[in-house]
């Protein structure tokens, strides 16, 4: 039997990731802070596909908790998939927020990935297969005023998803590594930001189905970034041909924007 173990499986893309890969007969490991929400969507797989789920609870924003998964992986015989899906967004200026929050997302979207992945691949890459998704976001390709640590981070797990890549295709190895960079997607994200939904038009939210599907049809190519939706890929393909004095301008914009919505 194959194993997918996916991080922040307790909402959101984590759970569809879930429901997708145990759909397609992949026993899970899932990865939270919330044991009830994991127990709920383990059992529901369990009913529906009738794979076998176990849960794992870990804050991934701490050592012990990157510790708790890299254990997981190390003490499974077999792992076909990582899905290094945790994650969650911060409001306001760089140097106006609390620190702990920006530390905390340095953890969560950074050093987790870098530690799950180093065992993840200790291991695919002996069993000759397997798929890392990291899950970035398409703010990985903008100036982000108002929200500087999350577009960083997202650009980094960019650039060490390619770069493994690269280092994969050198020892010829099979093991595939992607970088997935929705854009506004339908998920607890917003609400636990506490972020009004209603200020993005409706038109470009993103269904998680659709995202996850689209992740895990282009594990068939050999794309590392993958950006579902042409509503993102367009402005994308755009931003990439624009010079960099215009992206700060309109990063400059952006922030006087989030500062007109969120004055405190
Ligand atoms: N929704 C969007 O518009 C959007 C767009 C682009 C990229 N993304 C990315 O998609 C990924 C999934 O987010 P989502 O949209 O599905 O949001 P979500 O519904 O809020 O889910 C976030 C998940 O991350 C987990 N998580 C957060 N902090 C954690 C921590 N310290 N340790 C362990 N798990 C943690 C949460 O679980 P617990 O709270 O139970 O720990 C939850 O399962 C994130 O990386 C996000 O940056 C989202």
């Amino acid at each position: 039997m194959s194993l997918a173990l996916i991080t922040g499986a307790s909402s959101g893309l984590g759970v569809t990731f879930a429901r997708h890969l145990a759909k397609a007969g992949h026993d899970l490991a899932l990865v939270a802070r919330r044991l009830d929400r994991l127990q709920d969507v383990g059992a529901e797989l369990t009913r529906a596909y009738g794979v076998h789920v176990e849960t794992v609870v870990a804050d991934l924003a701490t050592d012990a908790g990157i510790a708790t998964v890299v254990q997981y992986i190390n003490s499974t015989p077999r792992l076909d998939f990582l899905v290094n899906n945790a994650g969650f967004g911060t409001k306001g200026l760089f140097f106006e927020t609390d620190i702990g929050g920006q530390d905390q997302m340095h953890r969560v979207h950074v050093m987790a990935i870098l530690h799950l992945s180093h065992a993840a691949l200790r291991k695919m890459v002996k069993q000759g297969g397997g798929a890392i998704i990291n899950v970035s976001s398409v703010a990985s390709f903008t100036i982000g005023a108002g929200s500087v640590s999350y577009g960083a981070t997202k650009a980094w797990i960019n650039a060490f998803s390619k770069g493994l890549d690269a280092e994969l295709q050198t020892v010829k190895s099979p093991v595939k590594v992607q970088a997935l960079c929705p854009g506004f997607t339908i998920t607890e994200f917003h609400d636990t930001l506490g972020m009004d939904r209603g200020l993005v038009p409706r038109w470009l939210w993103l269904s998680a189905d659709l995202v996850v599907d689209t992740s895990l049809r282009a594990l068939q190519g050999n794309k590392v970034i993958v950006i579902p939706s042409w509503k993102y890929k367009v402005p994308v393909m755009i931003m990439k041909h624009l010079p960099e004095s215009m992206l700060r301008k309109m990063a400059h914009a952006s922030g006087r924007r989030m500062k007109r919505l969120s004055p405190e």
